[in-house]
């Protein structure tokens, strides 16, 4: 973002000290930032500290005379690259959706011709209340982009959907929309959220006991699993992640169940829902021991021993039946060393799966244990053959199309 100009409006709330964070990182980048306070705005932050960070004035009311014949709220909007609205506040966001233009900042918001992104900030039922829903609909609608709310404790004590985005993540925002490289957002694109939403991730294998000192398990990390909790987490989800033994440190903002069992696996995935998104990515065992020996088997230098074995439970068939505790989207993940696609557009029919990720782990691959890994996303559309990406990645890619995926049910549902 090196040379861009920000338009920065910051508006009343607690989260506008972040906004002073924001400055530093944006200037840090190499952008120049201009910034508007509103009134509410000034009662959080002063026009000097915004000053000193901007390097340059700090603008507060329309009615200025010598700020409009030396600069002017038109020239102010069209000076810059972006207009980041940070915090919104459910006001300002209420006065953008209906065209006010009673002060400073929302006269250049009325005024310009540039693409504006907020990052709201505001108690959760100020959030919830419909009034502020109608006005997120008709900003998307007009094209304004949003970054945040993230989710968790509220400055007033409550807990919820509505604070104010991280810095880190409305830059990251800012960065997807100027830098040439990254690929651009259409106007009117709004950026994904899943505030508010239940997310559950299986991830890791399971161990199943022979006796009190053996075990069947399988070669899976949990990377990839452990990487979707942490790519939902940072889209605004509540996330619910149960993991087998995995030797991961656990994602943060995240809750975290552990189990070593499929049956526990299982008891758990389901005492997580109801879920608006379930993305089964555990290496769940197919098999454990019919008899779990109470005392540790001794080998009696016979050269063969037998095992009976019997099926596990398929926790993913299981949550994806039909019926009202059914995750609106429902994902699992096929590991094949043959016939991929093949067999993994045949699994998700009979697994009842909205979406398969197919991925090749065949030992040459690398894809069990490492850090990147190739898949094909099958849909009930078709299939789609993704590049190779770090297993990061390919989780930020998987969220966002679910997010997306979310947002078409609802609006097909309305
Ligand atoms: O049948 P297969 O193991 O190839 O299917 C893989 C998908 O099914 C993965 O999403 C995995 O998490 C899920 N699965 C499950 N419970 C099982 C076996 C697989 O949830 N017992």
């Amino acid at each position: 973002m090196n040379g861009k100009r920000i338009l920065l409006i910051v508006g009343g709330g607690i989260a506008a000290y972040k906004s002073l964070e924001l400055v530093r990182r944006l200037k840090e980048r190499g952008a120049s930032v201009r910034a508007i306070l509103t009134k509410g705005g000034a009662e959080f932050v002063t026009p000097l500290s915004l000053s000193v960070l901007t390097e340059e004035k700090a603008f507060t009311d329309l009615f200025d005379l010598k700020d409009e014949a030396e600069i002017g709220h038109i020239r102010l909007s069209r000076e810059a690259d972006l207009i980041v609205v940070a915090p919104a506040t459910a006001d300002l966001l209420a006065k953008m959706a209906h065209g006010l233009a009673d002060d400073l900042a929302t006269a250049v918001l009325l005024a310009t011709n540039k693409q504006v992104l907020a990052a709201p900030a505001m108690n959760v039922r100020m959030w919830q209340h419909p009034a502020t829903r109608r006005n997120l609909a008709t900003l998307q609608a007009d094209g304004t982009l949003f970054a945040g709310p993230d989710e968790g404790e509220m400055a007033c004590g409550e807990y919820g959907p509505g604070r104010m985005a991280e810095p880190p993540a409305i830059l990251e925002a800012i960065a997807r929309l100027l830098d040439a490289e990254a690929a651009p957002l259409a106007r009117g694109t709004p950026l994904r959220s899943l505030a508010g939403r239940r997310v559950l991730i299986t991830s890791g294998p399971t161990q199943e006991p022979i006796d009190p000192v053996r075990y069947i398990a399988n070669r899976s990390s949990g990377k990839q699993g452990h990487a979707l909790a942490k790519a939902a987490a940072a889209l605004g989800a509540e996330v619910t992640l149960v993991s087998g033994p995995v030797a991961l440190p656990d994602p943060q903002g995240v809750t975290v169940v552990k189990v070593e069992t499929a049956h526990e696996m299982l008891a758990a995935t389901l005492a997580a829902l109801p879920a608006d998104i379930a993305i089964c990515a555990a290496a769940v065992a197919d098999w454990r021991a019919a008899d779990e020996a109470p005392q540790k088997l001794k080998k009696q230098n016979q050269v063969e021993a037998e095992l009976k074995l019997t099926l596990n439970p398929d926790i993913l068939a299981t949550i994806a039946k039909p019926g009202p505790k059914r995750p609106r989207l429902v994902v699992g993940f096929a590991a094949e060393t043959e016939n991929l696609v093949e067999n993994a557009t045949a699994k998700r029919r009979s697994k009842g799966a909205d979406w398969i990720v197919a991925n090749d782990v065949w030992p040459g691959t690398g894809a069990m244990g490492g850090d990147t890994t190739q898949v094909h996303l099958v849909t009930a559309a078709g299939v789609e053959d993704w590049p190779p990406l770090s297993k990061d990645e390919t989780a930020a890619r998987l969220l966002a199309r679910a997010a997306d995926a979310l947002s078409a049910l609802r609006s097909a549902a309305e």
